[in-house]
């Protein structure tokens, strides 16, 4: 086991880790995931510290590349760089509508001759990332790619289950609501399943992708058979901006049949935790009294969010000593 309270301004020992880029936990194998979350262990206590801060990423920079809007996973990485003493640029871009293509070949030539250590990318276009990565000399983190993957919120919401639970052994998750569009969804699937860890989805059949039934997971289309004896219940948004088209006949019809509220949550163990990335529709996919409820997570899941993202920038870029 890793050292869990290194002094200040000393990371704990971890071996190097193999890889430069995180662009989808499908690249991971498990004993990376394990280490990152081991990794993120550490970075808890030092951001629960006075000093919250480590050196090891002293006279480096991280640019965060956002071509989608996002407050809370944009301040959370900028947080985690600058505990880490980077200096951190934030960019945020809008996509021309004529060629996005070359926008975003052109802009990762133009960071990449500004010589950055990492990026840090968000795009609504699945795969836009790994391209990316291709085009520039530094480390690329995915800040979420269209509807593909968002690693770094994968593994926040692992720590936050085991921290809460003790451990992921054993245990039922059931992911509830816009599988369909959701990068969220498809990256804790990968996760969870690597880890073995038994998962359920709950959607309408219109809001499961095509072939989910080819993915280890179980599927319901009926909150109180998929939550019976639920140790975890992640309720994600309807992801209207990635819907083509109408995607529920009414918010109101949704919130009865697919709405986390009391009734629904009392399907799952009784000592189950409730999760959500955000933003929350609060009265669309979670009754507001269970997102500020004692059961809710939800702002625990903020904070693994600013460790687990220390710790993938700690393992993404080793102090070298430059020769
Ligand atoms: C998620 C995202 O952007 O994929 N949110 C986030 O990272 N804070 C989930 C969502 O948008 O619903």
């Amino acid at each position: 086991m890793p050292q869990q309270n290194s002094p200040a301004g000393q990371s704990g020992d971890f071996p190097p880790f193999a890889q430069r880029h995180l662009i989808s936990i499908a690249d991971l194998k498990q004993h990376e995931i394990i280490d990152l979350l081991d990794r993120a262990e550490q970075m808890i206590a030092i951001s629960r510290q006075e000093r919250k801060s480590l050196p090891t990423l002293s006279g480096k920079t991280q640019i965060n590349l956002f071509f989608e809007p996002s407050t809370r996973t944009q301040s959370s990485f900028e947080i985690a760089g600058k505990r880490l003493g980077a200096l951190v640029v934030n960019m945020s871009v809008k996509t021309s509508s004529v060629s996005k293509g070359e926008t975003l070949i052109d802009t990762a030539a133009t960071l990449n001759a500004m010589r950055p250590d990492v990026l840090v990318v968000r795009h609504s276009a699945a795969g836009a990332v790994e391209l990316l990565s291709q085009k520039v000399g530094c480390s690329v983190v995915n800040a979420g790619d269209g509807a593909h993957e968002h690693p770094t919120q994968a593994l926040l919401d692992a720590l936050t289950i085991r921290n809460h639970k003790g451990t992921l052994a054993g245990l039922t998750v059931a992911i509830c609501g816009d599988i369909a569009n959701s990068r969220v969804a498809r990256s804790n699937l990968l996760l969870l399943g690597a880890l073995h860890v038994r998962t359920r989805v709950i959607a309408p059949r219109n809001l499961l992708p095509a072939g989910i039934e080819n993915l280890a997971t179980e599927v319901f289309t009926d909150m109180e058979a998929g939550l019976k004896g639920a140790d975890v219940v992640m309720m994600l948004r309807l992801q209207h901006e990635r819907a083509n088209g109408k995607m529920i006949p009414s918010v109101r019809e949704y919130y009865r049949f697919y709405g986390l509220d009391e009734a629904k949550l009392a399907y799952a163990k009784s000592d189950a935790i409730v999760m959500h990335p955000g933003p929350m529709n609060r009265g669309v996919e979670i009754d507001p009294a269970i997102a500020d409820g004692s059961r809710s997570v939800i702002t625990d899941q903020v904070e693994m969010g600013v460790a687990v993202r220390m710790a993938v920038l700690d393992a993404l870029l080793p102090a070298r000593n430059d020769a």
